[in-house]
């Protein structure tokens, strides 16, 4: 079939490559220039394990193009997906400006029938009110349906071809049938559902995984205070299937580009709605407390955190992607500025954007997380990245001057750590493995 692709962020390029990878004509489209003129020749914006595969196979064999015209790209498509970011407003509520003007493009684009297929995720009733935009603008014949999008940064690619389930909200038979078509070669669980239903899916999803993540996160508070392993009471749970052994390691919280701000655009429709959602606010309340709880332990083992050195290993919101959206350590490196430390950071592939730390901060890039530690009086694991785990414990206490980790991720193994001279905190552990 012929696709059009709206967006090349994470979902909008991984999509059209792992569709044009399943046979698919392909032809992505992004407002920003240069990130055609990048993808053109050859260059990945993003980082995703096994894309760049995927993306120079499907390009050289003619499947997968690129352009900023959407003419050009909705020439013959049978089905356009819309993938353009949806972040949160100043008020938790979902700037739609991107998704408005890329609806209103496609429609001034569309010269045949087509299903615009959303996977933005977008607040209930987009996709009725996406279905009214067109139609005041194109006399043709055309469906809106909901796809929203369940791929992992990180296992983005995996997830899309080998996906748990592909949820279609439809309206419209042929526009089902078109979408399942599309589909037929992935394996997963094919879900058609009305178009409101499927919307609320996404949000649902996202809301019940980070409520997950918050209560381990509630229950390693816990077992600090009364001697348990959190490592432990997470297996012995999570092997139960009604619960399952996903989203059970606890951590700084959640952050990345989707779980924050669809908590907010969660709590903003139930407010509209006059609804309680008291579980999702607590969520959300709960994450911003699991950072400050980490600063304020760090801060007790190294006797304040004002004047001193710390290393913060991982920038990106979560091990495997360049991704640093309401990343965790933003908030960990913030809090640790307020408090008067010196802050440097070792991240294998993430950068920082600028003006997002405290004051202004100029933030140090090393080149190794022994090189973030020379002289550091205490260092915090702040991303899962694997290369952490393999980390080399007493070279690493040799360049500090101190000798605190704050292993956030409880990547590490603690006698290890402190048979190599560390002071080793992490979550949710007796005292004999983290003594703050
Ligand atoms: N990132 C994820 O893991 C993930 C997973 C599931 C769903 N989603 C949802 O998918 C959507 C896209 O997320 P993302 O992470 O890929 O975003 P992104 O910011 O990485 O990419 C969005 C792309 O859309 C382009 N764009 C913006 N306006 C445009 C327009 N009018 N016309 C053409 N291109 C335009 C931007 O230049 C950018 O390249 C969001 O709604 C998000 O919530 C994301």
């Amino acid at each position: 079939m012929r696709v059009a692709v709206i967006g090349t962020g994470y979902v909008g390029l991984v999509s059209g490559a792992c569709l044009a990878d399943v046979g698919h004509r392909v032809t992505c489209v992004d407002a920003v220039s240069e990130k055609i003129e990048h993808l053109r020749r050859g260059k990945l914006s993003i980082f995703e394990p096994g894309l760049e595969e995927l993306f120079v196979r499907n390009t050289e064999a003619g499947r997968l193009s690129f352009t900023t015209s959407y003419g050009q790209a909705l020439s013959g498509a049978d089905i356009v997906f819309v993938a353009v970011g949806t972040p949160s407003a100043d008020d938790g509520s979902v700037d739609m400006s991107a998704f408005d003007a890329a609806v209103l493009s496609i429609a001034e684009a569309l010269s045949g029938y087509a299903v615009v297929a959303n996977k933005s995720t977008v607040p209930v009733g987009t996709a009725e009110r996406a279905e009214g935009m067109i139609r005041s603008a194109y006399g043709g014949d055309f469906n809106v349906v909901s796809n929203p999008e369940f791929l992992r940064e990180g296992h983005a690619v995996f997830d899309f071809l080998h996906p748990a389930r592909i949820i279609v909200g439809s309206a419209s038979a042929r526009a089902t049938d078109m979408m399942l078509r599309l589909y037929a070669s992935l394996d997963g669980k094919k879900l058609v559902m009305d178009r409101r239903s499927a919307e609320l899916t996404k949000y649902a999803a996202n809301a019940f995984l980070a409520a997950k993540i918050n209560f381990i996160n509630e229950i390693s508070h816990l077992a600090e205070s009364v001697g348990a392993d959190i490592d432990e009471v997470a297996k012995g749970i999570g092997s139960d299937p009604r619960i399952g052994n996903d989203f059970l390691r606890p951590g700084p919280g959640w952050g990345g580009s989707c779980f924050p701000k669809d908590v907010r655009a969660l709590i903003r429709l139930a407010d509209r709605h006059g609804e309680a959602l008291p579980i999702t606010r607590a969520a959300y309340a709960m994450n911003a407390r699991a950072r400050v709880r980490i600063i304020d332990r760090l801060d007790r083992a190294i006797g304040g955190c004002s004047g001193k050195r710390v290393a913060v290993f991982g920038l990106a919101f979560k091990g495997n992607t360049n991704d640093t959206r309401e990343s965790a350590s933003i908030d960990l490196i913030n809090h640790l500025l307020q408090r008067g430390a010196e802050v440097r950071a070792y991240d294998p592939v993430a950068r920082l954007p600028s003006g997002v730390l405290h004051n202004g901060y100029e933030l140090v890039h090393a080149g190794s997380v022994y090189e973030a530690a020379e002289g550091a009086d205490a260092c915090i694991l702040a991303t899962d990245w694997e290369e952490f785990r393999a980390m080399n414990l007493p070279e690493l206490a040799s360049c500090m001057s101190g000798n605190c980790l704050f292993d956030a991720r409880n990547l590490l193994d603690s006698a290890e750590a402190m048979r190599s001279g560390l002071m080793y905190l992490c979550i949710g552990k007796p005292s004999r493995h983290s003594l703050f």
